[in-house]
C-alpha cells in the first residue's frame, strides 16, 4: 500500500507515520510537509533512514508538485494543517489557504488519480461551543457552529470533503477529534506549554478563569482511530473520536503538571481570556465505538505523567522549537507576563 500523508512533520501526524510504520512494515509512506514553525524532521528520526519512507517538503497549495506525488498513491490521510486557534485570531489569511485552498487542490488531485481512500483529519472545534453545565456531548449529528477562524476553515474543510464524495464520489472519511497531547507536540499548545515553561520556570499563562474544559486523548488513541477508520469506516462516513469520561478544567490539568513536576505554583498567571473562547468540548464516540469497536485506552492521569517525562527527557527537542522567533510570538501573545 502507498500512503500519503500530508503534514507528517506536525504533532500528530509524525506521531502517526512512526505508530503506522511499526505496525505495517511493508507499506510505502511519503510525507508530504511544508514545514512551517509547527513541522519538525526531528519527530521522525526513527523512521527517516527506513527504505519504505520519504520526505518531500512542500507545499499542499503547490497544484503541480501535488499532483506529480499522487501518481502511485493508493491513500491520502489529510492532516496538514494551520491548527493553533490563537494564531488563527490574529492572522485568519493563511488558515484560508492551508486548510480551505490547500485541501480542495488535494481532493482534485484525489479525484484525478482515482484515490482509493481520501482520509480527512479533523477537529470538534467545527461544533462550536458547549455550556459549562451542558450533559450533552457532541456527535456526528450535531450541527456545525464554528466560532474561530480556525474552527471555520476547518468546518469549510470538512464540508469540501463530503461534497467531493456526494458529488463526484471520491471515497472520503472524516475523523472529528478532540484535543491530543503527547510526545512531539510543540509548545505553543496547552500542556507542553505549560510543562516546558514550569521546567524553565517561566510564567504559565491561563486564560480567562481557567474553568474552560477540554476533551484530552492521548496522541497513541487517536492513531489507532484512524487506522481503524482507514481499515473498516464506511465511505461518506464521520466519526467522533474523544476521551474523557469526566469534566476536567483547564486548571485541573495545570495544577496537574504542576504537581507532575513538583513546579513552584506562583508561576501560574491568569491572563485576559482568548476572543470567542470556546467554554467546553465533549466528544460521544459511541459511533466509533459501535461500528469500529474503538475506545479509548489511556486514562489522562496516567498519560499525563508520560508526556511530562518525554518533555523531561527530550529538552533539546523543544529547547529549539523556543527559538528567538518563538519568543517574539509568546512576547506578543502574552503581553501581560
Ligand atoms: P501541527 O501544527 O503540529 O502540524 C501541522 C503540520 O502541517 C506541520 O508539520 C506543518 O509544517 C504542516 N503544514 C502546514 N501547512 C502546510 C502546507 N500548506 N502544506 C504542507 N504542510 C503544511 O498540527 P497537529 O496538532 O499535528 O494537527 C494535525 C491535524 O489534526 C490538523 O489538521 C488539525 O486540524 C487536526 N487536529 C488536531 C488536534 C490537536 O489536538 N492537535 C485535534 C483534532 C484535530
Ligand atoms: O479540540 C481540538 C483542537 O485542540 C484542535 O483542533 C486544535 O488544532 C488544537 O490546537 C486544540 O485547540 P485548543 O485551542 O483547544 O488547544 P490549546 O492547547 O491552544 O488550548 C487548550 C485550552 O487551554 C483552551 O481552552 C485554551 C487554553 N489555553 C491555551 C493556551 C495556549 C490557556 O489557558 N492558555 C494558553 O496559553
Amino acid at each position: 500500500m502507498n500512503i500519503l500523508i500530508t503534514g507528517g512533520a506536525g504533532f500528530i501526524g509524525s506521531n502517526f507515520i512512526i505508530y503506522w510504520l511499526k505496525k505495517y512494515a511493508r507499506d510505502n509512506i511519503i510525507n508530504l510537509d511544508a514545514l512551517t514553525y509547527a513541522g519538525n524532521l526531528a519527530n521522525l528520526n526513527s523512521v527517516a533512514n527506513l527504505p519504505n519512507y520519504r520526505f518531500i517538503k512542500g507545499n499542499i497549495c503547490n497544484s503541480r508538485l501535488v499532483s506529480n506525488i499522487i501518481r502511485d498513491i493508493d491513500i491520502i490521510v489529510h492532516f496538514a494543517a494551520e491548527s493553533h486557534v490563537d494564531r488563527s485570531i490574529t492572522d485568519p489569511g493563511i488558515f484560508l489557504e492551508t486548510n480551505i485552498y490547500g485541501t480542495h487542490l488535494l481532493l482534485k488531485a484525489a479525484l484525478k488519480n482515482k484515490i482509493k481512500r481520501f482520509h480527512h483529519i479533523s477537529t470538534d472545534e467545527v461544533f462550536g461551543s458547549l455550556l459549562l453545565k451542558d450533559k450533552n456531548k457532541f456527535n456526528e449529528k450535531t450541527p456545525y457552529h464554528p466560532r474561530s477562524p480556525y474552527a471555520a476553515s476547518k468546518a469549510a474543510a470538512d464540508h469540501l470533503v463530503l461534497s467531493f464524495c456526494h458529488t463526484y464520489g471520491l471515497p472520503v472519511t472524516i475523523t472529528n477529534c478532540s484535543n491530543n497531547y503527547g510526545p512531539f507536540q510543540h509548545p505553543e499548545k496547552l500542556i507542553p506549554l505549560t510543562i516546558t515553561n514550569i521546567i524553565e520556570n517561566i510564567k504559565v499563562p491561563l486564560y480567562g478563569d481557567g474553568k474552560n474544559i477540554r476533551d484530552w486523548l492521548y496522541v497513541e488513541d487517536h492513531c489507532r482511530a484512524i487506522e481503524l477508520v482507514l481499515k473498516e469506516g464506511r465511505v461518506g462516513e464521520t466519526y467522533c473520536v474523544g476521551g474523557l469520561l469526566k469534566d476536567v478544567s483547564n486548571l485541573a490539568v495545570i495544577k496537574m503538571i504542576f504537581r507532575l513536576l513538583q513546579g513552584n505554583e506562583n508561576l501560574l498567571t491568569f491572563v485576559p481570556d482568548r476572543p470567542g473562547h470556546d467554554r467546553k468540548y465533549a466528544i460521544d464516540w459511541s459511533k466509533i465505538k459501535r461500528e469500529l469497536g474503538w475506545q479509548p485506552r489511556y486514562s489522562l492521569e496516567a498519560c499525563l505523567v508520560k508526556t511530562v517525562n518525554w518533555y523531561k527527557n527530550n529538552r533539546s527537542w523543544w529547547q529549539s522549537l523556543k527559538n528567538r522567533q518563538f519568543q517574539a510570538y509568546f512576547k506578543k501573545q502574552y503581553p501581560d507576563l
